[in-house]
């Protein structure tokens, strides 16, 4: 049988059983490694409380991003106080040894500066989360200075630190003994990657399809330096799928939560193209 058409099958075949869950009302997606969720993460009550080894994430920015369903312009106390909320809920979903890796900006500059990096990890902190440490992520072509202020003048000159970064921290204890205890990162990539600047490029919106997605380099690195083999990685704000796709690269269990139903299917395209999610795995989806 051709390739094309065996494909266009197993799209169909993916499609009917999206529709199935769809009607019986549990996750978007389900197979035995990944779980997509289409709901608000603040409500959704599909995952377990402490079954999460680790989080990686990066939520809205509040800095006006067009997706197709999210408000990105709330005011910053309202960002604040939905920060607060959505790190409580993580903090639950976490087991006592895990971590989370949360990208966020260092600074806003656009509607006014704001420390957000500092905010957020002090947000976390009031809510029991302990910090581990930041990382730089030095993103080449990020493109942030919309002001100079006054140009050559000290009368209110701006200063922007082109980078984000990766808050890491953890749910009670550091070190980690729950799962596998297996890991497959190099002794390159620890060592290089155990070094808190990280220089690579960013993910382009355009052929991804999304309005900001991180790169898959930036979520394979986070799991396989916080991860072991076959732990639960959950990203609450899964937006394309990325964190998923190298959770499935990288033999981990993902779960997947996005408000957005187009931005589930992205996800799920994305899987059956990148992580090669193929026949096999969807024929061993769970009949819930
Ligand atoms: C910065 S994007 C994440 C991008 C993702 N890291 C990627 O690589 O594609 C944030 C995502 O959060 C989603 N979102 C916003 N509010 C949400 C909520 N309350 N619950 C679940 N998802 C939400 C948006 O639809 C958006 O896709």
């Amino acid at each position: 049988m051709k390739t094309g058409v065996m494909k266009i099958r197993r799209q169909g075949r993916l499609k009917a059983k999206v529709e199935e869950v769809k009607e019986n009302n549990s996750h978007y997606f389900e197979s035995s490694s990944i779980i997509i969720i289409n709901e608000d993460f603040l409500t959704t009550t599909k995952i377990s409380a402490e079954s999460v080894d680790l989080i990686v994430t990066s939520p809205p920015y509040n800095v006006d991003i067009h997706y197709n369903f999210y408000d990105d312009r709330i005011t910053y106390d309202e960002y604040l106080q939905f920060s607060r909320e959505w790190l409580r809920k993580a903090y639950s979903l976490l087991k006592d040894d895990g971590r989370m890796c949360l990208n966020i900006p260092l600074d806003k500059n656009k509607g006014g500066q704001q420390s957000v990096g500092a905010d957020i990890t002090t947000i976390a902190k009031e809510i029991g989360f302990k910090y581990h440490s930041t990382i730089i992520w030095n993103e080449g072509n990020i493109s942030r200075r919309t002001a100079w202020g006054s140009f050559m003048s000290a009368a209110a000159p701006y200063v922007i630190a082109p980078v984000e970064i990766i808050l890491v921290m953890y749910k009670q204890r550091w070190k980690k003994t729950s799962g596998s205890k297996i890991s497959d990162i190099t002794k390159t990539e620890f060592m290089t990657w155990t070094n808190g600047i990280w220089t690579f490029s960013g993910e382009s919106k355009k052929k991804v399809g999304h309005p900001a997605p991180f790169p898959i380099e930036l979520a394979k690195r986070c799991i396989k330096l916080f991860s072991f083999v076959g732990d639960t990685v959950l990203d609450p704000f899964m937006g394309s799928g990325t964190t998923l796709i190298a959770a499935h690269l990288h033999n981990r269990k993902g779960i997947g939560v996005d408000i957005d139903k187009t931005y589930c299917e992205l996800a799920l395209r994305r899987l059956q193209t990148e992580a090669k999610i193929n026949h096999g795995v969807l024929s061993s989806l769970l009949s819930l």
